[in-house]
């Protein structure tokens, strides 16, 4: 039934995606602010013509929030889906083969912005839940949450959950927007990242300098970003900022053992990536490096003349973005002190340092004993015909611990992306497989998890 459905509307399951992924809703740009509301818009009324209830768009200090429900039966239990229709900024346009906002079809994939990262994945939801509503088969209560400012750090959601405490009660949060290993390798994430962002500046003489009249007797402040940036990784590549390790959950010898047997090709990921070789913390593999451990990255750096041609200059200042990965047990907000502190120590007398914390979130690990894992596994067992292995993710979904936090339910991560699909780089990508095999996997997740949950 659920094949046969999907079959009869192939096209225009794609083609309504197509339209989801026109809209430029970036986020992160006060220029695409009407876009962003018109995505808002087309996401309700999808969720309506759907057969959801109540939708309302979610009015906040920042983008609004789409939510809708349909309550068959306040015995059956419920699940909350969360998604985003806000994607990352398509920079650097050049490099795209098409347009980011215009969709299209190569070998098989979508090309575009968001392809999978998350309108791609968020809309198989409501697709799935149309397949269910038209064919008489919703077995449980289901309500969604798809809001605007994932990429942007979700500062306005926090606020909306807790004031929606009732409205989103649930037993069990359902997510797609994280990665699989491969079709042939199905995988459910069992851990996201945290993250601290901060943005960092180096502040030197009062004005941009000749560099050849003032060079050699005044500290370059791009030359003591660098120099500071480079000393937080030791020749091991752990990082040095005191303290920053010591609420890192270690894996059990078993843990980790388990982890690394994930079918994993370290010669295609290089190759991938057009690397010789791969970096990282002495001691892990790669698997625990992106999974398991807490990193440092600089996201942006600048300063002096980025122009034309060339300038003799001597900047005045020199900035950079940088954000380090948490992993359990750490603490965002400690994290984020313990970097203040230890960039101002570091600083030399030549220059003066300002650090401007942006936003953060914490790690989360999710039950893997759960009903509802045991769903995601059977579901993703049925549609793929093979057993998912469990992984840990690299990335991060901060509001996954604050409805942790805040509402007492723990999360299921189904995701349907790989991590070569370019999510954040031009040529974003999702694979028509993919996107029709989650329509097709989420309808059995409804089924089992609502069978389970009754049985208990
Ligand atoms: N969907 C990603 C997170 C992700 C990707 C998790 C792949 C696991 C596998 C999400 O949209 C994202 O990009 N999150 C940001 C954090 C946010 C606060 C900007 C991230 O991870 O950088
Ligand atoms: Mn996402
Ligand atoms: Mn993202």
């Amino acid at each position: 039934m659920i094949k046969q459905y999907i079959e009869q509307n192939k096209e225009r399951l794609l083609d309504e995606l197509f339209d989801l992924l026109r809209f430029p809703s970036i986020s992160a740009d006060p220029k695409y602010n009407k876009s962003i509301l018109q995505t808002a818009d087309f996401v309700a009324n999808k969720l309506t013509k759907a057969g959801a209830d109540d939708v309302e768009i979610c009015i906040t200090p920042g983008y609004p929030i789409v939510y809708g429900q349909k309550i068959i039966d306040d015995k059956l239990p419920t699940v909350l889906v969360y998604g985003h229709y806000d994607v990352q900024p398509p920079d650097p346009l050049e490099l795209w083969e098409t347009p980011p906002f215009e969709p299209t079809i190569r070998d098989g994939k979508i090309y575009a912005r968001g392809a999978c990262d998350d309108k791609g994945q968020f809309y198989m939801h409501i697709k799935a839940f149309e397949l269910m509503m038209q064919t008489n088969s919703l077995p449980c209560n289901i309500k969604f949450m798809i809001e605007g400012e994932e990429e942007i750090g979700s500062s306005n959601l926090s606020n909306f959950v807790k004031n929606n405490i009732s409205r989103l009660k649930a037993d069990v949060v359902l997510i797609s927007d994280t990665s699989m290993l491969s079709m042939e390798h199905p995988s459910l994430e069992t851990g996201l990242r945290g993250l601290s962002y901060l943005e960092v500046e180096v502040i030197g003489p009062n004005r941009d300098l000749h560099s050849g009249v003032y060079g050699g007797a005044v500290a370059n402040p791009a030359t003591i970003l660098a120099k500071m940036i480079a000393s937080m990784h030791d020749e091991d590549n752990h990082i040095t900022i005191p303290g920053f390790y010591d609420d890192v959950l270690e894996l059990s010898p078993q843990e980790r053992q388990a982890l690394n047997e994930a079918p994993f090709n370290e010669e295609e990921y290089k190759q991938d990536l057009g690397l010789n070789e791969l970096w990282g913390e002495n001691g892990y593999t790669t698997i625990e490096r992106t999974g398991t451990r807490p990193t440092l990255e600089v996201n942006g750096i600048w300063g002096g003349y980025i122009g034309e041609g060339a300038k003799t200059v001597l900047p005045s200042k020199a900035s950079a973005k940088i954000s380090m990965r948490l992993v359990p047990n750490q603490s965002s907000e400690k994290i984020t002190q313990l970097f203040t502190a230890h960039f101002i120590k570091i600083a030399p007398p030549y220059v003066k340092v300002k650090v401007t914390p942006h936003h953060g979130g914490e790690p989360v690990v999710t039950p893997t004993d759960s009903v509802a894992f045991r769903a995601a596994e059977k579901a993703i067992e049925v549609s793929f015909g093979k057993k998912p292995i469990p992984t840990r993710g690299g990335g991060s979904i901060p509001i996954v611990a604050l409805f942790e936090e805040i509402l007492g339910i723990k999360t299921v991560l189904m995701g349907f992306g790989l991590d070569s699909d370019a999510l954040h780089s031009p040529n974003e990508k999702y694979d028509i497989f993919n996107y029709y095999k989650g329509i097709e996997t989420i309808p059995l997740f409804h089924k089992y998890f609502a069978e389970l949950s009754i049985k208990g």
